[in-house]
């Protein structure tokens, strides 16, 4: 294991900042101590790092192969980075509501490693909810009914041709191949997290459209407390950025919102997004 690097929590439930670590020449127990905070915290956070896009994939290789984000424009020199970026005149931002990467893959994403590369002066953060801790907070009752139910997933209103963010044209030249969001998955409502066996609460609100086997209109009551239940404050935390910070989430344990209070500023991430497993339901 690393000896050099230390892990400072910043929320009782989501998130920690690790020290010490040089993410473009890590050693392996530097990559098993981040996989360690990872599965601890949901998300971790880096600051001050210098990494080039070919080092930025390099380390989100450490940990399983890229997988693309076939819907963002991609910097054009590297395939697998996906852009997130805002110009001043632009509106709407990418990410602006609670959601999980690639839930509508039937292999969801593991984790996504996001850094900063331009920064708005103030405005800008992103927010991080556990799914481990509002699943816990839930009544026996609600939890033993949602262990024994499925959800489908769907990019099809999101990013295909009909979603709503691209009708208006902010979007252009962010977004891409909406031909190809014509797939769902269908996962467990509570999976077994692969790495901790801890049970997580896996519905989210960008792309989850119904409970299996119910329409769309019978699940939106519980859908919709679900998520009021989950985004309540007491599960997130919230970074701000500078450029050079870097965030890694797990995919399968937390929802992450980017905030979109910086108008007329500009802001540029690269996400890297790495390949993860089908997902079990977690054991009753
Ligand atoms: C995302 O949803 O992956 C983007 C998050 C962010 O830009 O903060």
């Amino acid at each position: 294991m690393s000896n050099h690097l230390s892990v400072e929590p910043v929320g009782t439930h989501v998130g920690a900042t690790i020290h010490g670590v040089d993410l473009a020449a890590p050693t392996a127990g530097d990559i098993a101590a981040i996989r360690q905070a990872l599965y601890d915290h949901g998300v971790v956070f880096f600051r001050g790092q210098t990494l080039t896009p070919d080092q930025h994939i390099a380390f989100a290789e450490r940990f399983a192969p890229v997988d693309i984000t076939r819907f963002f424009s991609a910097v054009p020199t590297h395939p697998q980075i996906a852009e997130v970026r805002k110009e001043p005149e632009q509106k709407r931002n990418i990410g602006g509501g609670w959601h999980t990467d690639h839930s509508y893959d039937v292999a969801p994403a593991m984790g996504s490693i996001l850094v900063a590369r331009e920064t708005p002066p103030l405005g800008g953060d992103t927010l991080f909810a556990s799914m481990a801790a509002a699943f816990a907070a839930l009544s026996p009752g609600l939890q033993a009914t949602l262990r024994g139910m499925r959800a489908v997933h769907s990019n099809r209103h999101t990013f295909g041709a009909k979603a709503r963010q691209l009708q208006d044209g902010d979007m252009a030249g962010r977004l891409r191949n909406p031909e190809l969001a014509t797939n769902d998955a269908v996962h467990p409502v509570v999976v077994r997290h692969p790495g901790t066996g801890k049970p997580m609460l896996y519905v989210n609100p960008g792309f989850t459209t119904q409970f299996e086997g119910w329409t769309e209109d019978e699940s939106k009551p519980l859908l919709d407390y679900l998520y009021r239940h989950a985004s309540r404050p007491e599960f997130q935390c919230r970074f701000q950025w500078q450029p050079g910070s870097v965030a890694f989430w797990d995919n399968r344990a937390t929802w992450h919102y980017a905030a979109n209070d910086y108008a007329g500023e500009r802001r540029l991430m690269h996400r890297v997004t790495v390949a993860g497993e089908p997902l079990a339901a977690a054991a009753g």
